[in-house]
């Protein structure tokens, strides 16, 4: 396994792996690597000849009030984690990702604007803009986002589609602990007690999947029975949302794959979830 750090060292490892017609995979990260991270490099590495990571905290993601300087950082622990799976682990400086003539933002507009656009406004377009960077640099071939992010998979690949990126965008399922919380690296944060409080998000979720799949279409109830089981947990709802999968909308009709996110504080940490109900499918009982 190799380890890059220049932007253009990385750009001369993929044109030489091109030019020998390997296909690249590519997920991108901002690391403190979980399950999660590794599910989705497992997901592609016998897709592709040669597998990148990137390792990156994106500044530009970050709103002036968020965690950018104490998100949770450990290169080394990262990568011994990935070692045995990729081929390349790409850790770029910020003044070589943005270097000082830096000058482009990406954004993808009308995806952007509800769930965690709403409440981080200019995240999504920090995403965008590194996401494309990171494609321009590595030129995967394949992608690997997670679904945890819903919205975030959605924008990127909305993003491929809208400037020609010629990159395949796949999506891997949500990676959980066994009490049903997502994984995610700010888990980290939570102590004991908000720790256990935090699987009521899960909880919340799948009661709002089983109400949908019993029959219940009038989104208003569904959405107060699953608001009641979360704030009873003594947690702060930030967003609870049904919406239409393909495209964040309001949905007008319970026939079609919604998706029910959820961006939730534990105290002042901040958790995101979702599930995506296919909603003519009833469950089995
Ligand atoms: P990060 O939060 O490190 O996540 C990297 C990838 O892992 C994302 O595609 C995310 O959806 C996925 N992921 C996180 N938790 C997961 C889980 N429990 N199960 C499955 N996949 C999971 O998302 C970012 O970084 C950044 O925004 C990035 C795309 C790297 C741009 O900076």
């Amino acid at each position: 396994m190799k380890i890059i750090r220049k932007v253009q060292e990385m750009i001369d490892f993929s044109e030489t792996n091109h030019q020998q017609d390997k296909l690249i995979g590519f997920v991108p990260t901002m690391g403190f690597l979980h399950q999660g991270h590794l599910s989705l490099m497992k997901l592609i590495r016998d897709q592709v000849d040669v597998l990148i990571i990137s390792i990156y905290v994106n500044p530009k993601q970050f709103g002036p009030q968020e965690d950018f300087k104490k998100y949770p950082r450990d290169e080394q622990r990262d990568i011994n984690l990935v070692k045995p799976l990729v081929d390349v682990v790409f850790i770029p400086e910020s003044d070589d990702i943005y270097p000082p003539r830096y000058d482009t933002f990406v954004q993808v507009e009308e995806l952007s604007k509800p769930l965690c656009g709403k409440s981080r406004p200019g995240h999504f377009g920090g995403v965008t803009t590194v996401v494309a960077r990171l494609f321009g640099i590595v030129k995967p071939d394949i992608a690997v986002f997670g679904q945890k992010d819903y919205q975030q998979s959605l924008i990127i690949k909305r993003m491929v589609e809208d400037l020609n990126l010629g990159v395949k965008i796949q999506v891997g399922p949500i990676i959980r602990e066994p009490d049903g919380l997502a994984l995610s690296s700010r888990n980290i944060y939570l102590d004991e007690q908000q720790r256990k409080r935090a699987q009521e998000i899960n909880q919340g979720l799948a009661l709002g999947e089983k109400l949908m799949k019993q029959g219940e279409t009038d989104i208003d109830q569904i959405i107060s029975a699953m608001t009641e089981l979360i704030s009873g947990h003594d947690l702060n709802i930030e967003y609870l949302e049904i919406l239409d999968s393909s495209n964040l909308q309001e949905v007008s009709s319970m026939t079609e794959q919604v998706i029910i996110a959820a961006a939730v504080l534990v105290d002042n940490i901040r958790l995101i979830d979702n599930r995506l109900v296919d909603v003519d499918r009833k469950l089995e009982e």
